[in-house]
């Protein structure tokens, strides 16, 4: 497995000799690795020849007053992960690297990025699509791995692919859970034992969201009582968005008459956690 720190000497392996006639799939990562990231690695390592991870705590997707110092960077553990899976690659750039005295150049999916997480987490996106498109462009990778856990995201990175032509195929693989349901997510880390417990609530809401409609209930408004009233019952949940949305463009939808995704993000103390469950009528 080999270990690069450099852009431009990622780009030009992968564009020489070693990327050459071979198909390259790539996982973007935050590092922390789990299970969920397990997933997508193992996908892509039985659809290429080549399997590029990068780990990168990007900067710009982080608010001022968002978790970036204290984000977990457990280096060591990952990269044995990833030797573990015999991934080729490991992309490791340092912020320096990626954003250089006198960068200049965003790269935003404009409305979809201020719907949902978008409208608390204003430039959260905006950083997310930068330093996506600035991965595309370093690795030129045939597919991207991405999970349905961060649905908002995979929407707004499928819209930008598709606006800004990358050559690039996108597959969304599903959220991997723990067995009490909770997805699992980097920031899990940060839950005392109380907030792990009461986290539950959310996969259990989503379920029951998603059994009302199975039931036949179509208005939103009454499954987003119902879910928030169950989130509720945890002192601890503090509600940012419960929402009943389309799956491309995310706008809320009222009255249920097609597939639609149900969505949360609630925070346990300091801790913002975020579900969703894709329901199909
Ligand atoms: P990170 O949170 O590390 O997630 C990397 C990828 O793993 C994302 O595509 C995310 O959706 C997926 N993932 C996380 N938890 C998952 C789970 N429980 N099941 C399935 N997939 C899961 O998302 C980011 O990093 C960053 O925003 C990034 C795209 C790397 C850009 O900086």
């Amino acid at each position: 497995m080999k270990v690069i720190r450099s852009p431009q000497v990622l780009h030009k392996l992968l564009k020489g000799p070693l990327g050459r006639n071979q198909r390259i799939g790539f996982v973007p990562t935050m590092g922390a690795l789990h299970l969920g990231h397990l997933s997508l690695i193992q996908q892509a390592k039985q659809e290429n020849d080549l399997v590029v991870v990068s780990i990168f705590v990007n900067p710009a997707q982080f608010g001022p007053a968002e978790d970036l110092n204290k984000y977990p960077r457990p280096l060591k553990q990952d990269l044995r992960f990833c030797r573990l899976q015999k991934v080729d690659l490991v992309f490791l750039p340092q912020p320096k690297d990626m954003y250089p005295e006198g960068f200049a150049t965003f790269v935003e999916v404009q409305k979809l990025s201020s719907l949902l997480c978008g409208a608390n987490r204003p430039g959260h996106f905006r950083g997310v699509t930068t330093v996506v498109a600035k991965l595309l462009n370093i690795v030129g990778a045939d597919t991207l791995y991405l999970g349905q856990k961060d649905a908002q995201q995979a929407v707004i990175i499928k819209r930008m692919v598709k606006d800004l032509d990358f050559p690039v195929q996108v597959k969304v693989l599903p959220t991997v859970r723990q067995k009490d349901g909770l997805a699992l997510s980097s920031r899990n880390a940060y839950l005392n034992k109380g907030q792990a417990l009461d986290a539950q609530v959310l996969y259990k809401a989503l379920s029951l969201g998603r059994s009302l409609i199975e039931h036949g209930q179509r208005q939103s408004a009454r499954i987003i009582s119902r879910m928030k009233e169950l989130i509720s019952k945890k002192k601890q949940a503090v509600i940012d968005y419960v929402a009943v949305v389309d799956l491309e463009k995310l706008q809320p939808i009222n009255k249920i008459d097609r597939d639609c995704l149900l969505c949360l993000a609630v925070k346990f103390g300091k801790t913002r956690l975020i579900d969703n469950l894709l329901v199909k009528i």
